[in-house]
């Protein structure tokens, strides 16, 4: 598995993905990767919007190499990180979804479902996004296309 711990990484969520959150950063930690947190860290009920969107600002602007957004379906944060044209954020509730997400779409966002999948789950898709390389060729041009002109 590729070394990540040189990236700077974006995390963000709501009241929903405090505990998955929280156990991302330790692991994360112990790899001794760089975190910003853009995410609450309570449990009250909060707009995931608000935390989204400065994350995504953050990866778009290269302050951060990639970003991880988590909340209850994963869909809600995914969507908010999407409308930043430089984010290709992809909710992934499969490590071979997370990887596929690197590998074809250079996807720089990972969208975690934290109400339908366990927290180790979730580790592994986030250890998986963050150790994929992008295989460019012919994907290359899909990608390009993405945004809206
Ligand atoms: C919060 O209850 C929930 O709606 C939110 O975490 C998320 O699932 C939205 O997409």
């Amino acid at each position: 598995m590729k070394d990540f711990k040189d990236l700077t990484v974006g995390i963000c969520n709501d009241h929903a993905g405090v505990e998955v959150k929280n156990f991302i950063v330790k692991k994360l930690e112990e790899k001794g990767v760089t975190i910003s947190n853009f995410g609450t860290d309570t449990t009250d009920s909060c707009d995931y919007p608000d935390f989204a969107h400065p994350m995504a600002l953050a990866v778009e602007e290269g302050k951060c190499d990639m970003g991880i957004a988590i909340c209850g379906t994963g869909n809600g944060i995914s969507m908010t990180c999407n409308k930043h044209q430089g984010i290709r954020a992809a909710l992934s509730w499969e490590v071979e979804i997370a990887r596929l997400a690197r590998e074809h779409n250079n996807a720089n966002v990972v969208g975690i479902p934290a109400r339908f999948i366990s927290i180790e789950k979730a580790w592994e898709i986030v250890e998986a996004f963050l150790s994929t390389d992008f295989e460019g060729g012919r994907h290359e041009a899909r990608v390009a296309k993405i945004p809206v002109k």
